[in-house]
């Protein structure tokens, strides 16, 4: 059974848990201002809103329903555009309809409750007031239409009146000024006593089953499998949530989100440049779902936090039914989709040594800056003396092979180099036969290896007379 509150009701549901939340809602509940665009995570015209506990408060964030699987909904705040209109009789709009009103940022309308509801998510987010975070808010939402300028001047409105948001009794303060119905009061409470009730988890037992975390990689390729199959649901396990420091090395859950990973102070610390990093990959509601393990396994050339972690020269600790083994993520990767990993084993932890202060770096090129998958994607941790003599170096790429790529070759060259122009350039050369990209919609095989020659060197902070010497010779 899975329980849930939508907007101001209960709902008790047996449905698949692997059926998606934006079916429950429209076919099921006939709550129809939720709009079907692309069914995969693209256009934001699904958006919902989800509220769940994080560390006993109530948060509330944006999610894609087409993605969402049912059951990630249980013991949570499911609210749709419904749920945000004031009662019957109240003839009035809440003030993130009204500015897009007022700015004349809806025409055919098909878009606009994805970004109403994102935007009330902005509303909604405790300390945020700033225009750039009401914009960063709709980084995911499409219109076809309208024309972004009016969308901004209404981002605009809203991020001046959050001006007079106050840090306590905010959630009072919104309802006052009817951004959201009185009932989201009670909320808190109610999932409260609802959790209370819940004993068993929304997983279904027995046989084997199809794991699953925040469900963005595995319901865009594979939604009817994920419909029918007997699912082990990942995304609320708290044993895989953690993030902490412990020995002087980091464990990061399976199921930690890349918003939770963002957002972690612990982690803010030991990457100063997180934030620009983050904004990168997919966009708010799809980092709000999306977790590590998640991105691992699904083995994408091109996963962001997989060549992350591969420069952090990362372990992964699997279980198999409580048997526990812990490989180098490296070694995980053996082809196009193929992993080192049993059907039954989960991933636990991902484990890396901190890197040294000023010693990481990321770097993606995609067609767009926002909401892309990229075309190559490289991280690198080279520690350097003074002198620029590399003492240790650990150096991935993604786009340039048929999986992650761990670039060994190149990184034991140049362990223990100074890294002059004739160094750099024998790298490069290295670097190209450690790769083999093909020519595909993001760029020929030749544009590929042009780019990560760039992002290669953009790891070294080299001066342009090196880059020049480098290039040029
Ligand atoms: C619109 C959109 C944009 C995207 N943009 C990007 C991007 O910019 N960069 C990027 O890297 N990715 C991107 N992605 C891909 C995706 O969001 C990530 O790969 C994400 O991290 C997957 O995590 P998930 O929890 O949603 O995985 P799921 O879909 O739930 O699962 C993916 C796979 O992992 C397995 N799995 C999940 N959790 C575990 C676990 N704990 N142990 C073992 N196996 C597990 C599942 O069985 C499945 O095989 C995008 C996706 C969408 C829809
Ligand atoms: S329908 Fe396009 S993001 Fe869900
Ligand atoms: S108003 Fe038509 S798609 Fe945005």
């Amino acid at each position: 059974m899975i329980r849930f509150i939508l907007n101001d009701k209960l709902i008790e549901t047996e449905l698949p848990p692997g059926s998606t939340v934006l079916d429950f809602v429209r076919y099921h509940k006939r709550l129809t201002g939720t709009k079907i665009g692309c069914r995969e995570g693209d256009c934001g015209a699904c958006t919902i809103l989800v509220g769940n506990f994080e560390k006993d408060k109530l948060v509330y964030r944006s999610m894609t329903s087409c993605l969402m699987p049912l059951g990630n909904a249980h013991g949570k705040h499911i609210v749709s555009v419904e749920g945000i209109n004031l009662p019957a009789g109240m003839a009035a709009l809440s003030p993130v309809q009204q500015a897009m009103v007022d700015t004349n940022g809806t025409q055919c309308g098909f878009c606009t409750i994805g970004f109403v509801m994102s935007l009330t998510g902005f509303v909604l987010k405790k300390n945020a007031k700033q225009y750039s975070e009401a914009i960063a808010a709709i980084d995911g939402n499409i219109c076809r239409c309208t024309g972004y300028k009016s969308i901004e001047r209404a981002a605009e409105i809203l991020s001046q009146k959050m001006n007079e948001k106050p840090g306590q009794g905010t959630m009072a303060w919104l309802v006052k000024q009817k951004f959201i119905p009185e009932y989201f009061l009670q909320v808190k409470d109610r999932l409260k006593q609802l959790r209370e009730k819940i004993t068993e988890s929304a997983t279904e037992t027995g046989g084997q089953k199809l794991m699953i975390g925040g469900g963005t990689d595995l319901v865009v390729q594979k939604a009817l499998m994920v419909k029918k199959s007997t699912v082990q649901l990942l995304f609320d396990a708290g044993e895989l949530q953690e993030i902490k420091l412990q020995d002087g090395q980091c464990f990061i859950g399976g199921a930690v989100t890349v918003t939770a990973f963002a957002e972690s102070e612990l982690i803010q610390d030991i990457f100063p440049d997180l934030e620009q990093y983050i904004k990168l990959i997919s966009s708010t509601p799809i980092r709000n779902m999306a977790t590590m393990a998640g991105n691992i396994v699904n083995a994408s050339p091109i996963g962001d936090m997989s060549i992350f972690f591969l420069a952090l020269d990362s372990e992964l600790v699997l279980n198999g039914n409580g048997t526990r083994r812990t490989i180098k993520l490296k070694d995980f990767y053996k082809g196009y989709k193929q992993i080192d990993k049993t059907i039954g084993e989960t991933i636990e932890q991902i484990i890396f040594t901190p890197p040294q202060k000023g010693s990481f770096s990321f770097e993606k090129v995609c067609k767009r800056t926002h909401l892309d998958i990229a075309s190559v994607n490289s991280a690198c941790q080279v520690n350097m003396n003074p002198d620029r003599t590399i003492n240790d170096i650990h150096l991935s790429a993604g786009g340039v092979a048929p999986f992650p790529k761990y670039l060994s070759a190149t990184a034991a060259f140049l362990k223990g180099k100074k890294t002059d122009a004739d160094v750099l350039k024998q790298a490069i050369d290295i670097l190209n036969t450690e790769i083999a990209p093909i020519s595909d919609a993001r760029g020929t095989a030749d544009y590929k290896r042009l780019l990560l020659r760039q992002l290669f060197l953009a790891h070294f902070k080299c001066s342009d007379e090196l880059i020049n010497e480098v290039i040029r010779g």
